[in-house]
């Protein structure tokens, strides 16, 4: 059984928009408790199908966890595997993040080779270079990854691209190793720099978060912290975009606009008048929308995470956009449905070219991953006519109370199950 969400667009968007913690720094934080016997205490933790899947991980690894309105207090005295960590990694690329906290801890685990969005092959090598360079040893078996490591002794490594989840997993592995561990190359996203702040409260020091060389000068008893998530950039971003789209005048709270910067400068170059305040961002009508061209890298330049909401925008733009993807080699998947509701959208390769046309027309879409369900959320926010979106449990990966928050907004958003529907 599946849900969908039914959306009456066409109707401007007016009002405040509060942003809940990040999603991807909530899963290496999540994960990084474990290199600890202590509790930590995790503050602004989103309610989200992977956060919970996460937590599920970990509570089958032995943690006891307690959530009080996304208020996370996590203790894991004890790592002991009861099966249903497989069961949850399978489905969630990020379990992988698990890989290197669990070699500090039990220096043995088996993990499944990970699962996630549909948006291309998504290999682990850089993940297993860095740690390999760290003293872990691999074997691959029947879609399983075996690892060991007796000792975590610092190292330099050098990424051969600037990958998220293999700068956190070695930063995470390099903050129990004895020793220095230098990550060249380094993903500089801001979900990294609140994961080097994380482990420097643990007691570990990480110094040039942020940027693409990172130092970590590992512990040996690492301990317990409180700590506030940083706000969600992405779902902030997709604010900004289906207020853009439908129209209006929309607040979006609890941001931190540096996050931003380049997708502001993007809605800007559309025609779409952004203020920025203390922590919030202001979207204001736009007069005429103007074509784009976009194309993804590593942060600071622009996400890949946003690339399908914008394509969404642009649908019904004055000329002709171009999206290049660079960061993952199937992200255009959402396109097909973007036709369906009448948009000019070519794909050739790894670039989308997307003509403007006057209007989209309502019609059945489903998501097939979570921005991709994003894009279409926003489509149809600006199309006049009732658009139903299956695929919804996409969307639940990533956005916390979408329908509430879009609601009070002023859209018109209903969530059915496909069981109701059929009735
Ligand atoms: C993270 C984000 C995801 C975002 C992505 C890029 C989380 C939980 N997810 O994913 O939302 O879209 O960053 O900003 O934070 N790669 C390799 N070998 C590796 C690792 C990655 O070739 O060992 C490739 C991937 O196939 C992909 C690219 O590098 O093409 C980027 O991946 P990476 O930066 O690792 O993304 P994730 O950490 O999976």
């Amino acid at each position: 059984m599946e849900d969908k969400y039914f959306i009456e667009g066409g109707t401007r968007l007016n009002g405040s928009v509060c942003i809940s913690g990040s999603k991807n720094a909530s899963l290496p934080l999540l994960a990084a408790s474990l290199l600890t016997e202590d509790k930590c205490v995790l503050k602004g933790i989103p309610k989200l199908l992977d956060t919970c899947n996460m937590m599920k991980m970990l509570s089958g690894l032995g943690a006891q966890i307690s959530n009080q309105g996304g208020q996370v207090t996590i203790q894991t005295r004890e790592v002991q595997e009861s099966g249903q960590l497989y069961q949850y990694a399978r489905k969630m690329r990020a379990s992988f993040l698990l890989l290197g906290p669990l070699l500090v801890r039990t220096g043995e685990v088996c993990l499944p080779l990970p699962g996630g969005c549909a948006i291309g092959n998504r290999p682990v090598d850089l993940h297993l270079k860095g740690l390999t360079a760290l003293g872990a040893e691999f074997a691959v078996e029947k879609g399983h990854i075996k690892a060991s490591a007796k000792h975590l002794i610092g190292n330099e490594v050098s990424l051969d691209y600037r990958s998220v989840g293999a700068t956190e997993n070695i930063m995470m592995a390099a903050a129990a190793a004895e020793g220095c561990t230098t990550i060249l190359n380094a993903a500089a996203e801001p979900e990294i720099v609140d994961l080097g702040n994380f482990l420097n409260k643990m007691g570990a020091k990480v110094t040039g978060a942020g940027t693409s060389c990172i130092r970590i000068e590992g512990a040996p008893d690492l301990c317990g912290v409180i700590h506030t998530v940083i706000p969600d950039r992405i779902e902030a971003g997709t604010y900004l975009i289906a207020a853009a789209a439908a129209g209006g005048q929309v607040c979006v709270q609890r941001v931190i606009p540096d996050h931003l910067k380049l997708v502001i400068e993007k809605l800007r170059q559309a025609g779409v008048p952004v203020e920025e305040g203390p922590g919030e961002l202001v979207v204001y009508p736009t007069e005429e929308l103007r074509p784009l061209q976009i194309t993804t890298e590593p942060y600071p330049g622009f996400p890949t995470d946003m690339q399908p909401q914008f394509a969404a925008l642009l649908t019904t733009a004055a000329g002709e956009s171009t999206i290049k993807e660079t960061v993952f080699e199937n992200r255009f998947l959402y396109t097909e449905h973007l036709r369906r509701m009448g948009s000019h959208i070519t794909v050739n390769g790894t670039t989308a070219k997307i003509r403007g046309v006057e209007r989209l027309f309502p019609t059945q879409v489903k998501a097939t991953d979570l921005r991709a369900g994003a894009a279409l959320v926003i489509a149809a926010l600006k199309t006049p006519g009732k658009t139903e979106i299956g695929g919804v449990y996409h969307l639940d990966r990533g956005y916390e109370n979408l329908e509430e928050k879009l609601s009070s907004l002023g859209a018109r958003i209903r969530r059915v199950s496909d069981r109701a529907v059929n009735l």
